[in-house]
């Protein structure tokens, strides 16, 4: 059975979508390591629809959710085109990131304070359709105390900084972390973590004990090149459970 302290992995299948994009095809098709994921015990799909469709496309999101009865998480920019294409497909979760055209991947956390009167909008109507929203966010009380206003019921910190930090640097960026997760969770908000994870860092993160979900794309992705996904997320299960 499964602990009651069991982290949740979600798996993010967006780098699947870029190698097949490379080609404009259908191969690698990213539905099929979702279908992987599943079967290794993977606990949810993550994917990103930007606005450039680099990583998946639309047709994605309704063959993701058809092939697996796994809960999918899809990150989306605050936009109008992107509450409508989440409206129509009623995800599991929307987590809902910061976005800019010119970035390689998700830079930074949503400046939700200053971003309010803008998020307050599609925080409600993802809520009222019943989709558990999430916001991307740096682990700081300021954005903690936003999410809360805002009446968010999940915020996912953003681990890039403690991923690139070393040394010193990286217990501080691990202590922000812990801290923003206790004052989440204190609050009745569901803490989720994610960005840059890989074997080598995980373990700390995974054992802050507040987290409910870490979602880990690029690094595993990039492993199961050499071993392929299902060892790659097994191995990433095992160190997540080794760490609680
Ligand atoms: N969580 C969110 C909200 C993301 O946008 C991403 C991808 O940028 C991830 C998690 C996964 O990050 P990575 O691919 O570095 O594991």
């Amino acid at each position: 059975m499964a602990s009651p302290n069991r982290l949740r992995l979600g798996v993010n299948i967006d780098h699947v979508a870029t190698v097949r994009n490379a080609r404009g095809g259908d191969h690698p098709d990213p539905v099929r390591a979702a279908e992987i994921v599943a079967r290794v015990g993977g606990d949810g799909i993550t994917a990103h629809l930007r606005e450039d469709r680099r990583h998946i496309r639309d047709a994605d999101i309704a063959r993701i959710q058809e092939a697996t009865a796994l809960p999918l998480n899809l990150e989306m920019a605050a936009t109008d085109e992107m509450l409508e294409i989440a409206l129509r497909h009623r995800p599991h979760a929307a987590c809902i990131v910061p976005e800019k055209r010119e970035e390689r991947t998700t830079e930074g956390g949503l400046d939700a304070a200053a971003m309010h009167n803008t998020l307050v909008r599609y925080v409600d109507r993802l809520g009222a359709a019943g989709i558990r929203v999430s916001l991307f966010i740096e682990p700081e009380a300021r954005q903690i105390e936003a999410a809360i206003r805002l009446g968010a019921p999940v915020v996912e910190f953003h681990t890039g900084a403690y991923a690139l930090a070393e040394g010193e640097e990286r217990t501080q960026e691990l202590t922000r972390i812990a801290n923003a997760a206790a004052l989440a969770a204190k609050n009745g908000i569901e803490p989720h973590a994610g960005h840059g994870l890989t074997y080598d860092n995980v373990t700390p993160i995974a054992a802050i004990p507040q987290l409910a979900e870490l979602n880990i794309g690029h690094y595993l992705i990039g492993e199961a090149i050499f071993t392929g996904l299902e060892p790659a997320v097994r191995r990433m299960r095992e160190l997540m459970d080794e760490a609680r």
